[in-house]
């Protein structure tokens, strides 16, 4: 495995390769998820490109960009045992200009849910995602569902600037019991932990009670927030359609419920798609 830092390095390790790309960017503290979409990609692909990179742009005023988690070591050791081709780490410098052209995401799927509550991140995710699959000229590229909104928005930032690269859905990778893995749940105490499981929890109640028979969404989300609000502070429960449209009654196939928390001082996210 190849590890580079300046976009020259990049394109000459590129050079040194051929076949189709498979690209997978990410902020780092890898885990079990990014090793799944880690894999997909080695599965899909004859080269296999990972970005670390701590984008500061969608990172809001006062959220966690200086305390997010930073684990190049570990990092490394992961991507090299999955047989990554060529590590991507970029400096800030590297990646953007002071004034620079800025990517605004749609306000349909840009400005709801997790929009509304962080303005700009998906302007700042948007900007950073272009530039890294116009570097890496990805013929695949992937990302987890568990960003539902990320992942839709990207597919159509990639379809309106006819981006050669296909967007790919990775599922959702959670720990044995049920919460879904993400970097930020290195903040979670051990006490935390255990009401974070509430949120995996209440996704199944949601698929239960669906499956029993009932798709008012009203109802879903009642009980969703009565089981959630005992341990957690809820941002929102959302019942959506794929195009992220409110919705008052689950259509099978086509509905994603989604959740935002806070577990302490800790922002965490989830989601299923029914
Ligand atoms: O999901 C993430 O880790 C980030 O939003 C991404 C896609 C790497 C862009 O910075």
């Amino acid at each position: 495995m190849l590890t580079v830092h300046s976009i020259k390095e990049l394109q000459n390790a590129k050079k040194n390769h051929q076949g189709t790309i498979g690209f997978v960017p990410t902020m780092g503290a890898l885990h079990e998820g990014h090793l799944s979409l880690i894999r997909q990609a080695r599965e899909e692909n004859e080269i296999v490109i990972v970005s670390i990179f701590v984008n500061p742009t969608q990172f809001l005023e006062g959220e966690d960009l200086e305390s997010y988690p930073r684990r190049e070591k570990a990092d490394y050791k992961i991507c090299e045992l999955a047989g990554v081709d060529i590590l991507f780490m970029p400096t800030i410098d590297d990646i953007y200009e002071r004034d620079e052209l800025k990517i605004m995401a749609p306000a349909r799927g840009g400005y709801v849910l997790e929009g509304t509550k962080r303005p700009e991140h998906f302007d700042g995710m948007l900007q950073v995602v272009m530039k890294l699959l116009n570097l890496s000229s990805a013929n695949k590229a992937y990302f987890g569902k568990k960003d539902a909104q990320q992942l839709a928005l990207i597919t159509q930032m990639v379809r309106n600037y006819f981006i050669p690269c296909e967007i790919i859905a990775c599922e959702i990778i959670r720990g044995e019991r049920g919460l879904a893995l993400s970097s930020r749940n290195a903040y979670l105490s051990q006490e935390e932990k255990e009401r974070a499981l509430l949120i995996s929890a209440s996704l199944k109640l949601a698929t239960q009670t669906v499956l029993s028979g009932e798709i008012n969404c009203n109802t879903i989300k009642n009980k969703m927030q009565e089981l959630l609000q005992e341990k957690t502070d809820i941002e929102y429960i959302a019942l959506v359609n794929r195009d992220f449209h409110s919705i008052q009654t689950v259509e099978l196939g086509n509905t994603m419920i989604l959740v935002a928390v806070w577990v302490g001082e800790t922002r965490l996210i989830d989601n299923i798609w029914i």
